[in-house]
């Protein structure tokens, strides 16, 4: 999505309000000369120090000092002389990434010098190219033996081909050689969803001779490469591209079809929606009249009546130190890239946000965005701790949520109401209560939920209702602007319900809030502010202690419909970057868990140092790996085909835009590492990995090629978030 963004903001962040992270002590600092190095080992991570939070000003701005901002490159491995490292230090701009544009992006104004700047940030209608065979393949013919084809439904006017052998001498490029020229799809599933359009064919495919002498082309199967159980239940006909091995949550065009003609009922919303009008006005009535006279006040709850429905029992979901989150990310947080994760460690993952209308109106965009990798849908890594255990199944649990946004209630509780009917693998219909980006906001969604309480309120209350066994979280920010935070109050109300209601409505039936530790206004260039999280994590304590007493005594006990039991799970979101942060702040922030985000694009196996407890130092060589695997990841889920696979380039260049921001741990000076320092110009410990540490895209391109071919002559790509250091080496390249 992009931003419309047109606010005008300061010119620049000042460098200092760049995170500043505490070096860890001499006598902890890690050897790491020799590459490769595939290990470092690290004492266990606690007792852990004071967040930087917790420290006197003073000692924070010491450290600011000494650090600003800058990555710690060893002097051997710079490329400049050590004057010139401040001024080759990278500043990344990942509110532009976020779908935010920056702050001088719109105006081009002219700087200091007088010359004009050009513009920063968030580059606009980004555009891919067109990715296509020179001649199309006719659907008919595009997965069957050359001699069975299907009926052509466009007959004589078909301008497709429709003979196989001339397509794949003349309708599109030659097999490709890398992955030894063998499909990877086929090589893991037996065979390959892209039929003679996939550019690995030749390794699938071949001639038979029958009786009568006639040569036929067919496509392969190795049906003991198979699984029956990862096949999913659409057909492979129209829509082929729509059915995967290993991608769940895949719902039939007919279904999509019917929503877009309103074909589809939504019987529990609509009746609990007419409820909720007439509750909405009783409250507000209650409202207005105690605020002018408390004496005349009517009860709100004498004049109370039950909605229709009760939500059914919820699934109990579970978060925990063992439970590290990936984040909902737009773009970044594609499928490919999820099971990636999952394979590093990550235990529970959100889709991308998806918007409520366009669900409701059976939009495929919006409808792809909700599916999961088979690896997805198994339940999350727990250790059993007692009390919790006793209604907690394990078993029913699974990694993946979907997070959609929407600007009135309706629209959140029928999507819920149609996302827990269709989608049979769903952890949590996630709120997205916290996008920042401006279409979004000033539609009244995402953030602007912030300032919004009652309708935020009504918004889970009724979700929770209508969405079957399927729990209800949200994801919100402190607030809209720095000078006013609102999440403490929000909490209490996700919690508990607004004050004066919720003794006879009870609690909304929030399963679980992740709170990202900003403001709607705050740049990513300022630190998260875990200390507000901390306390925030503390009214959740105490909170879920009311809960449970409110329960006991004001309403009838209806425990069967609070999520958890009437426990409401708490996690934190804000520049996690290693297992150090993770344990800090899930040991002294008190956060059930810790959600992360550009940390796991800048460095996917944080997952893999939080399970192991120390930092990994990747070589080159083993980052490349995970390189290779999204490549072949995301064949398997888009497609081997001329299609797939440059759509599988466009998002892996994507992952490369933070991918390339790693700076090797064996490179440091000291440690810790920080995702807000900043990399002066520097060389890795070999080309492969001074390669991987480009700043400039064509140089993410070419490593594309090593694994997807060359790109097409139209191919194209432009980085959301440009920076000035990229900006001058496009300059000089
Ligand atoms: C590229 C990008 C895309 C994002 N997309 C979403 C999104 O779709 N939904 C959401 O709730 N948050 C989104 N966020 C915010 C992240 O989920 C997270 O709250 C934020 O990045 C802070 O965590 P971090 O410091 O670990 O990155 C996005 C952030 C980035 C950088
Ligand atoms: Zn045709
Ligand atoms: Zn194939």
């Amino acid at each position: 999505m992009e931003s419309q963004e047109t606010a005008k903001r300061p010119i620049e962040e000042p460098v200092d309000a760049v995170a500043v992270q505490d070096a860890e002590p001499a006598t902890k600092r890690v050897k790491l000369d020799d590459a490769p190095v595939p290990q470092v080992q690290e004492e266990p991570s606690q007792p852990q120090p004071q967040t930087e939070d917790e420290k006197p000003k003073e000692q924070r701005q010491d450290d600011r000092d000494k650090r600003r901002g800058i990555a710690p490159i060893k002097a051997e491995y710079l490329v400049v002389p050590p004057s010139q490292v401040a001024k080759t230090a990278e500043v990344v701009d990942d509110d532009a990434a976020e779908g935010r544009t920056a702050p001088d992006a719109e105006t081009g104004a002219a700087g200091k010098d007088g010359k004009k700047k050009r513009p920063k940030g968030q580059n606009k209608e980004r555009e891919f190219g067109i990715f296509a065979d020179a001649q199309r393949l006719c659907n008919s013919v595009a997965w069957t033996p050359e001699f069975s084809p299907r009926n052509c439904k466009h007959g004589d006017r078909c301008n497709a081909l429709h003979d196989i052998r001339k397509y794949l001498k003349e309708g599109r490029r030659p097999d490709l050689q890398v992955f030894g020229g063998k499909c990877p799809v086929w090589e893991t599933h037996g065979k390959c969803s892209s039929g003679w359009r996939c550019l690995f064919v030749e390794s699938h495919m071949k001639e038979v001779e029958h009786e009568d002498g006639r040569k036929e082309l067919i496509l392969t199967e190795d049906p003991s490469r198979i699984k029956p159980e990862t096949t999913p239940s659409v057909p492979l006909e129209e829509e082929s591209m729509d059915a995967r091995a290993g991608v769940y949550n895949v719902v039939a065009p007919a279904i999509k079809l019917a929503l877009s003609r309103k074909k589809i009922q939504h019987e529990k919303s609509d009746q609990y929606l007419k409820w909720m009008a007439k509750d909405s006005e009783l409250a507000r009535i209650h409202y207005h009249k105690q605020k002018d006279d408390d004496d005349v006040a009517k009860d709100y709850a004498a004049q109370y009546v039950e909605p229709p429905l009760k939500p059914s029992e919820k699934r109990r979901i579970y978060f925990g130190r063992e439970t590290p989150v990936l984040a909902p990310l737009t773009t970044q947080g594609n499928l490919p890239f999820r099971r990636l994760c999952v394979e590093l460690g990550a235990e529970i993952t959100y889709s991308e946000m998806a918007l409520g209308l366009p669900l409701l109106q059976g939009q495929k965009a919006d409808w792809t965005l909700m599916r999961a990798h088979e690896s997805e849908i198994t339940p999350p890594r727990y250790t059993p701790t007692g009390l919790l255990d006793l209604a907690y199944d394990n078993a029913k649990d699974l990694k993946f949520g979907v997070q959609i946004t929407a600007n009135a209630p309706w629209i959140a509780i029928k999507s819920a109401e149609t996302l827990s009917r269709y989608l049979p693998h769903l952890r949590v219909i996630d709120l997205n209560c916290g996008c920042p980006i401006d279409m979004v906001y000033k539609s009244g969604a995402g953030s602007a939920l912030l300032d919004a309480p009652s309708k935020l309120e009504r918004m889970i209350r009724g979700m929770s209702m209508v969405s079957g066994e399927v729990p209800v979280t949200a994801k919100i920010r402190m607030g809209i602007r720095d000078d006013r935070l609102t999440a403490q109050k929000l909490v209490e109300r996700l919690a508990l319900g607004a004050p004066d209601i919720r003794a006879v409505s009870g609690a909304p039936g929030c399963a679980a809030v992740t709170l990202h530790g900003r403001t709607r206004q705050q740049r990513y260039t300022k630190a998260a502010d875990w200390s507000y999280i901390a306390e925030c994590a503390a009214l959740v304590k105490s909170f879920n202690e009311t809960s449970n007493s409110l329960q006991d005594t004001i309403r009838e006990a209806d425990e069967r419909s609070l999520p958890n039991g009437g426990r409401m799970y708490f996690v934190g979101n804000g520049d996690c970057y290693s297992h150090v942060d993770y344990f800090n702040h899930v040991d002294n922030a008190g956060v059930d868990s810790v959600m992360v985000g550009r940390g796991a694009i800048i460095k996917p196996w944080i997952f893999e140092e939080i399970s192991a407890g120390q930092y990994l130092d990747k070589s080159a060589t083993e980052r490349l790996a995970y390189v290779q695997k999204f490549a072949k990841y995301g064949m398997e889920a888009w497609g081997s085909d001329e299609l797939g696979l440059n759509y599988t380039r466009r998002f892996l260049l994507e992952f490369l835009s933070f991918f390339h921001r790693y700076v090797p741990i064996g490179l440091l000076e000291y440690l810790p590492p920080a995702m807000n320092d900043r990399p002066p110009a520097y060389k890795g410990r070999n080309e492969l990995e001074t390669l991987l540490a480009s700043k400039n895209y064509l140089d993410w391109i070419k490593i594309s090629e090593m694994f997807l071919g060359p790109a097409p002559p139209n191919f194209k790509f432009q980085p959301k978030h440009k920076s000035n250091a990229y900006e001058n080496i496009e300059a000089e390249g």
